[in-house]
């Protein structure tokens, strides 16, 4: 009974300088991550690159062969961003990184992350899996975990820079958010916007010393199967999204000169 008395007292202290000391240490740096669950806030948008769009231009660059690294969580955070993040608030009304006809935003974005693909800055890695981008939380939600990177490939015509890259993003449209607006002609509206978005994730992954090339050819119901697509979201583009083996390197000058052979 009294042993029992001060066995309980002592895991009662325990349980209270358990939370008294975890309130107290310092929080894990996660490169500005904060993890709710199966929700992943990503870092903020912020002003990261040097690089000027006319810079970023000339260096984009289709790439296909990358190093054997990861990308950080912030490279990540900012090219979801330049994807489909808001821009402004607008009376509530929230437009994003990319133009879309009327605003019906009839596009989705979804992140397969490999195995040790995205670094959090404390030698840790996130969760491989596949996760939707929240546009209006800047936040990835969980779908379903594992490594899915192989399916991927397959679906792709086993485009092998779909396999090595640590992550790639999919997006999908929901056709009916421009067609009850705009009808038959919203199809073709949906096609224009999901360029401009690949045109926005070419360029940031440039200025981010990154690379990245647009892969139209597919299985549409493979890639839908493998990130759990809902029924009315077709996938109409997938970027995989990494460190090129190579960097791209040209300036004006060398541009200039190629103009001056063009014209002779
Ligand atoms: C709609 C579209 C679909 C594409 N599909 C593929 C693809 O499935 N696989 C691939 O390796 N490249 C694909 N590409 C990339 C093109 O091959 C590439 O843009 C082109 O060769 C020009 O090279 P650049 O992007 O380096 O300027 C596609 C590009 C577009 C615009």
């Amino acid at each position: 009974m009294r042993l029992g008395f001060v066995l309980s007292s002592l895991v009662t202290v325990l349980v209270i300088a358990y939370v008294i000391f975890s309130l107290y240490i310092p929080q894990q740096d996660l490169g500005g991550v904060e993890i709710l669950g199966e929700e992943l806030l990503l870092p903020l948008p912020r002003k990261i690159t040097v690089v000027t769009v006319e810079e970023a231009i000339l260096l984009r660059k289709s790439i296909r062969e990358w190093r054997d690294a990861p990308i950080t969580v912030e490279q990540l955070s900012m090219i979801l961003w330049a994807s489909q993040g808001v821009v402004e608030d607008v009376d509530g009304w929230l437009r994003r990184a990319a133009p879309s006809a009327g605003a019906t935003y009839p596009l989705e974005v979804y992140v397969v992350i490999g195995e040790g693909g995205v670094s959090l800055g404390d030698g840790s890695y996130i969760e491989a899996g596949v996760y939707k981008y929240d546009y209006v939380r800047h936040s990835l939600k969980l779908i379903k975990r594992g490594d899915l990177r192989n399916d991927l490939w397959r679906a792709t015509l086993r485009q092998d820079w779909v396999r090595e890259a640590p992550v790639s993003l999919v997006i999908c449209a929901v056709y009916e958010r421009t067609t009850w607006r705009y009808g038959e002609r919203g199809v073709r509206y949906v096609h224009i916007e999901v360029g401009h978005v690949g045109q926005n994730i070419y360029l940031m992954s440039t200025a981010l010393g990154l690379g990245t090339v647009a892969i139209g050819a597919f299985h549409d119901d493979e890639v839908a199967r493998i990130v759990d697509a809902r029924r009315d979201e077709r996938p109409l583009y997938v970027f995989p999204v990494g460190v090129p083996l190579r960097p791209h390197k040209t300036d004006f000058r060398e541009l200039q000169e190629l103009y001056s052979r063009l014209r002779r």
